[in-house]
């Protein structure tokens, strides 16, 4: 298996690249110019593209070849970088590709995920200021992932509640909707979320689905193990 991992050199990235290099599988890195050291560890195991990971010839480069991409889709800045990713991995990559995309729970499928007044305000105050501040474009990822749920590819888009650092605690749980149950702890290890994404080139389950997901071992997880729908994993 070919992987390319868009924004391998971020924290998520580079978890990401040690899953999928402990797989066997070849793997193809893109990154911005600058963050080309932080995948100095592993070097001559993987190929590095550098350049901005909205640049389509870059991620044109990058895909070729690829049975899969894991897309890590960030809102920083302000020039529609999220979908601007996205809409270039949508564009070059083969058809029938698996395409597996990072964001937040605040992105919603369906519009039936129930969030709590805390995140509700949170985005509320957030997008905006950001924008402002032109340092975060939330409004963007929505976009992004707007583009992705209406692609028609084999794609799933994997949605990580708060993350925390630690070791693996195994593949994270999920469900189809914020608020429920299964999910109330909204922590997850950042390790397990880029194994959750790797796991999920090779799940057909997961094809046209937008997982949130919570650690395994997380006091919600273990109290509604197996009663909530579908509580993956
Ligand atoms: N942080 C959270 O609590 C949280 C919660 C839920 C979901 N998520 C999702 O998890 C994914 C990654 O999150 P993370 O916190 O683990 O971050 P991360 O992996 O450290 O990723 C940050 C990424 O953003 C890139 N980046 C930073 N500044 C940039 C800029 N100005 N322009 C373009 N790219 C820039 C970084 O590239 P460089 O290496 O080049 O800097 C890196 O690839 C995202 O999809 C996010 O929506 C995060």
């Amino acid at each position: 298996m070919k992987v390319c991992i868009v924004g391998a050199s971020g924290k998520l990235g580079r978890y990401m690249v040690r899953h999928a290099l402990d797989r066997g599988y070849e793997v193809v890195g893109v990154c911005r110019e600058r963050s080309v050291g932080k995948l100095a560890e592993f070097a001559n195991r993987i190929t590095v593209v550098p350049g901005p990971t909205n640049d389509r010839e870059v991620i044109r480069r990058a895909v070729d070849g690829c049975d899969g991409v894991l897309t890590v889709l960030v809102p920083w800045g302000v020039q529609q970088y999220s979908s601007g990713t996205a809409q270039a991995v949508l564009d070059h990559t083969a058809p029938d590709a698996r395409l597996v995309f990072s964001c937040g729970w605040h992105i919603s499928r369906d519009g039936k995920d129930r969030y709590s007044w805390k995140l509700r305000t949170a985005v509320r105050i957030a997008t905006p200021l950001a924008k402002l501040f032109r340092a975060v474009e939330i409004d963007d990822q929505v976009e992004a992932c707007r583009r992705i749920f209406a692609s028609g590819r084999r794609w799933t888009v994997v949605r990580g509640s708060d993350l925390e650092e630690g070791e693996s605690q195994g593949l994270p749980v999920w469900s189809r909707h914020v608020g429920d149950p299964v999910l109330a702890s909204n922590l997850t290890r950042r390790i397990d979320f880029a194994l959750f994404m790797v796991e999920a080139l090779t799940d057909d389950t997961l094809v046209q689905e937008a997982p949130a997901i919570v650690g395994r071992c997380s006091a919600s997880a273990r109290a509604h193990a197996g009663s909530g729908e579908p509580a993956g994993a």
